[in-house]
C-alpha cells in the first residue's frame, strides 16, 4: 500500500463549517479543505447530520501477482491520524483485512473522546482532561459527554433533577439480589441486574425513539450507585440503603454504601471530592474493550440494558477495568519495598504470565495523563486522611520507580495507567477491592452510554460483524 499525493476527490461541500464548529470542537488545529454531508434518517424521527473530510492523502492497494490496483481514499478527522477507507478490498479484490486486537483499525467515526497516546492527550469532547479534572464535576462531564457541550445553569440543574429522580429501584427488582450467594462477586450481580432492568422498563425500550433513549440514559447514570451499593450490601447482609435525593451524586453513593439505619452517617465532603475526581477521569475513553462491547452489542439492536450490561461484562476483565483491584492484590501480595526486584523479574521472565498490573496501555505509549492526576490526587486525599505513610502507596511509588527505570518497561513503552493509583484511593475511602470494578462501572457508564447515542443516530450504523481468517479444518465427510 502506497500513499499518493493525488488531490482530493471532489464531494459535494455544503454549508458553513463555523456554523457546525460546535459539532467538530474547539479542538480543530488543521486545514479543512473539502467536506462531504451525508444526510439520513432512521426510523426514529431525529434528522442526522454527519461531516467527513476528505484527506490529501490516498493509498493505492496493488496486487502484485496479478497487477490490479484500487485506489483507497483516506478521511481526516478533526485531530489525529488519517484513516484508510477499506471498504472496497472485498468487492475489488476478494481480501479481508486481518488486525486481530484492532492494533490498526478505527471501528467507528467518533465525536466524543479523543485520545493521542504519544502525547498523552485526552479530551472530552474537546476539553483537556486535567481542566474538567479541576474545574467541573462528574454529572457535568456526563451532560458534555452526552450532549457534546457543557451545559448553562439551568441545563445542568435540569440534568441533574432527571438523574437525582431515576435514582430508585424497583422492588422487584431489589428482590433479585436474594438469589445471589452472599459472596457473589459483585460485578456478576451488577451485570445481571442491569440487564434485567429491561424486563421492567420494556416500554421504554425503543431504540428509534429519541424520548425513550433519553429516559434510558438518565436512568442507567442514575440507578447505577444504588445497583452497586445494593450489590455492597447483599454481600455485607446488611439492608438496602436508599438512595436520598437531597445528596449529590457522589455523596448519595457513599451514604448508600456506608450508611446503616442504626445510627447516623455523614458523608465526608474530602471522599466525595475524591470520588467524583475518579469518576470523571474513569467517564469515557473513546473505543475501549467495554465500550467497544456496547457498540457491538448495541449494533444488533438489542435492547440498551442489554448493550451496557455487556459493557460492564467486558470491563470486569483483568486487562481492562478489572486491573485496578488486580493492582491491590498485586501489591499486598508483593507486602514489601524489599521483594519489588523479585517480583519484577518473574514479570520479566513472563512466567507464569504474571504482569505489572496497572502498567502498560494500548493507546498510551508515553504516559497516561489520568495516572499523572491520580497519582498527585493520592499525596493529596492521604495527606487529608491521616494517612500520610500509608504503606502500599509507598510500595506503590516505589514500584513504579524501579519499573520505569527498568529496560524491559522502557523498551515496551509501559507506564503506570489509570488503575495504577485508583485502587489506593478507593481503599481509602473503605471501599473494597471487589467493588472496585464496580465504581469503575458507575462511572464509564456516561461514556458507554453516550457511544450507544452517538451509533443509534448515525444514519450509516450497521450491524457490527467482522470477518475472520478461518484456519479450522477443510471440510470433510461424517462417517
Ligand atoms: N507487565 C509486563 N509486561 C507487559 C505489560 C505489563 N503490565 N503490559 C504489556 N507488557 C508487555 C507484553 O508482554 C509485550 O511484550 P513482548 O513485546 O515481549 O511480547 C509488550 O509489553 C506489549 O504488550 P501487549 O500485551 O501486546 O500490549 P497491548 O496493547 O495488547 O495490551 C494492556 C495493553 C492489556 C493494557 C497490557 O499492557 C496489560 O495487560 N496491562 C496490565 C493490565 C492493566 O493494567 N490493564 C488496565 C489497562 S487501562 C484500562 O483498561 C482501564
Amino acid at each position: 500500500v502506497r500513499a499518493l499525493a493525488d488531490a482530493p476527490r471532489k464531494v459535494d461541500v455544503d454549508g458553513d463549517r463555523r456554523a457546525h464548529s460546535h459539532i467538530l470542537g474547539d479542538a480543530t488545529q488543521v486545514s479543512l479543505p473539502v467536506w462531504s454531508r451525508v444526510t439520513g434518517s432512521r426510523n426514529h424521527d431525529r434528522q442526522a447530520i454527519e461531516w467527513k473530510r476528505m484527506s490529501n492523502d490516498k493509498y493505492q492497494l496493488k496486487n502484485l501477482t496479478t497487477g490490479k490496483t484500487s485506489d483507497l481514499e483516506t478521511l481526516s478527522g478533526t485531530v489525529g491520524p488519517d484513516v484508510i477507507n477499506i471498504g472496497s478490498l472485498w468487492r475489488d479484490h476478494g481480501v479481508f483485512t486481518f488486525d486481530p486486537g484492532f492494533l490498526a483499525t478505527a471501528s467507528t467515526e467518533s465525536r466524543i473522546t479523543f485520545i493521542d497516546g504519544d502525547a498523552g492527550t485526552l479530551l472530552y469532547r474537546g476539553y483537556p482532561i486535567e481542566q474538567l479534572a479541576e474545574q467541573s464535576n462528574f454529572l457535568e462531564v456526563s451532560y458534555l459527554l452526552l450532549k457534546g457541550e457543557l451545559p448553562d445553569a439551568a441545563e445542568l440543574d435540569s440534568f441533574k433533577h432527571s438523574i437525582t429522580r431515576h435514582t430508585m429501584m424497583n422492588q422487584s427488582l431489589a428482590r433479585l439480589y436474594s438469589g445471589f450467594h452472599h459472596n457473589a462477586h459483585p460485578m456478576a450481580m451488577v451485570a445481571a441486574i442491569v440487564a434485567s432492568l429491561a424486563a421492567f422498563y420494556h416500554d421504554t425500550t425503543n431504540i428509534n425513539d429519541d424520548r425513550h433513549r433519553e429516559i434510558f440514559s438518565h436512568r442507567i447514570i442514575a440507578k447505577l450507585p444504588t445497583i452497586a451499593a445494593a450489590a455492597y450490601k447483599h454481600a455485607l447482609g446488611q439492608p438496602f440503603v436508599y438512595p436520598r435525593n437531597d445528596l449529590d451524586y457522589c455523596s448519595n453513593m457513599l451514604h448508600m454504601l456506608f450508611s446503616v439505619p442504626c445510627e447516623p452517617y455523614t458523608v465526608d465532603p474530602l471522599h466525595a471530592k475524591a470520588l467524583d475526581l475518579l469518576f470523571i477521569l474513569h467517564a469515557d475513553h473513546e473505543q475501549n474493550a467495554s465500550t467497544s462491547t456496547v457498540r457491538l452489542a448495541g449494533s444488533t439492536g438489542c435492547n440498551p440494558y442489554a448493550a451496557i450490561s455487556a459493557g460492564v461484562s467486558a470491563l470486569w476483565g483483568p486487562a481492562h477495568g478489572g486491573a485496578n483491584e488486580a493492582v491491590l492484590d498485586m501489591l499486598e501480595k508483593i507486602g514489601d519495598v524489599s521483594k519489588v526486584p523479585e517480583f519484577l523479574t518473574r514479570v520479566k521472565d513472563k512466567a507464569g504470565g504474571v504482569r505489572l498490573m496497572g502498567f502498560g496501555h494500548r493507546v498510551y505509549k508515553n504516559f497516561d495523563p489520568r495516572a499523572t492526576i491520580i497519582r498527585e490526587m493520592c499525596h493529596q486525599v492521604l495527606a487529608k486522611l491521616g494517612q500520610a505513610n500509608n504503606p502500599l502507596f509507598e510500595l506503590a511509588l516505589r514500584l513504579e520507580e524501579i519499573a520505569l527505570k527498568d529496560e524491559y518497561f522502557i523498551s515496551r513503552k509501559l507506564y503506570p495507567n489509570v488503575d495504577f493509583y485508583s485502587g489506593i484511593i478507593y481503599r481509602a475511602l473503605g471501599i473494597p477491592h471487589s467493588m472496585f470494578t464496580v465504581m469503575f462501572a458507575i462511572a464509564r457508564s456516561a461514556g458507554w452510554v453516550a457511544h450507544w447515542q452517538e451509533m443509534i443516530a448515525d444514519p450509516e450504523m450497521k450491524i457490527a460483524r467482522p470477518r475472520q481468517l478461518y484456519t479450522g479444518p477443510v471440510k470433510r465427510d461424517y462417517v
